[in-house]
């Protein structure tokens, strides 16, 4: 065979082999073989030499021609093993929906207590709280509502039994004590908080339940100041359409006490015109008393919302239970 000859079948076996290479080390291997160090190839190359002078070019090009031929194969290989290696091993619907991390997400009353928070931290408020388990001092007796006040049989409290009774606290007025106690005026907080009462659970009532307590005191605080600033919360919390209307009513840590009642367009939707929704009032001087401030200096509001009632309205929900069900098909929906 002449050197042509070899060299002819010598890349038709090279061919033959890159396009049978199965994946990557074999195709590795065939190259090796033929156009390595030690290849085929490279072998007949070396004997180029030996050849009559004149056929060295015609073979030289015929050499040059081959090595390119198998260059050309073994880069379309490559790419085609390497794109199959990256490609899944079983059949794999690439149109199935993928599966995604379950999120989740803040519970509905945490989501109206934020937005009633965010709303007041805007006006200058800063958040406090107290404790749950509280003594009749601060849920009661500063506020204004001693042991024989009808008030007080009114609210059914969960006493504890152990010495010193405490309570569980049945508002969150307990906490405008707490923190007047501690600080000297002037003083604008809101307080987000659990409460408790001694209420049989039914479509509108729970034995625990969440209000949001407010406390302003200034000189010369007014029942002005208390409307705007409750008017422009209620708005930026439940919509612009949200009216409100102030009536007078009776607690024994406010004087003059008001009732706020709320409708939109919702609540008329319902079949209703109004919708109790907070409690208010001018501080009682003798709250300011009990507390060691003085009243002919200092005056102020607080207030007092339930927060599942607005989580209630501004969601549509008539059940006060679904809230503490944990239900995820109705916890998913907020
Ligand atoms: N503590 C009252 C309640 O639980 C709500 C309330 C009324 C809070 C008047 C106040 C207030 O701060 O001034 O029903």
């Amino acid at each position: 065979m002449t050197l042509l000859e070899e060299l002819e079948s010598a890349k038709a076996a090279a061919l033959a082999s890159l396009a049978a290479a199965p994946d990557i080390p074999a195709l590795d291997h065939a190259k090796g073989s033929a156009i390595g160090p030690e290849g085929r190839f490279t072998q007949l190359m070396r004997r180029l030499g030996s050849l009559p002078k004149e056929e060295r070019p015609a073979v030289g090009k015929a050499f040059n021609a081959a090595k390119a031929e198998i260059e050309v194969l073994l880069a379309s290989r490559r790419a085609d093993l390497e794109l199959r290696a990256a490609l899944p091993r079983e059949p794999f619907d690439f149109s199935a929906p993928g599966r995604r991390r379950g999120v989740g997400r803040l519970h509905p009353l945490s989501q109206v207590t934020d937005d009633i928070v965010r709303a007041f931290r805007r006006l200058g408020f800063a958040v406090a709280d107290g404790p749950e388990i509280e003594d009749e001092k601060h849920c009661f007796d500063a506020l204004n509502t001693p042991a024989d006040h009808p008030a007080r049989d009114a609210q059914d409290t969960f006493f504890i039994d152990a010495p010193g009774r405490s309570l569980l606290r049945t508002h969150t007025s307990s906490v405008q004590i707490r923190v007047m106690e501690t600080m000297p005026p002037p003083i604008r907080i809101v307080v987000p908080g659990r409460v408790f009462r001694r209420d049989n659970a039914d479509a509108t009532h729970n034995p625990t339940f969440h209000q949001i307590e407010g406390l302003y005191v200034d000189r010369n605080v007014t029942v002005g100041d208390l409307k705007g600033t409750v008017e422009a919360v209620f708005r930026e919390v439940l919509g612009n359409d949200v009216r409100l209307r102030f009536r007078p009513h009776y607690f024994s840590y406010t004087e003059p006490s008001l009732e706020i009642d709320f409708t939109n367009a919702l609540v008329r939707k319902l079949g209703k015109e109004w919708l109790e929704i907070a409690g208010c009032g001018m501080v009682h001087p003798k709250v300011f008393e009990n507390v060691g401030y003085d009243p002919e200096q200092w005056s102020g509001w607080a207030f007092g919302f339930g927060i599942e009632r607005i989580a209630m309205l501004r969601y549509g929900i008539t059940d006060i239970r679904s809230f503490y069900e944990n239900d995820v098909r109705f916890l998913r929906q907020f």
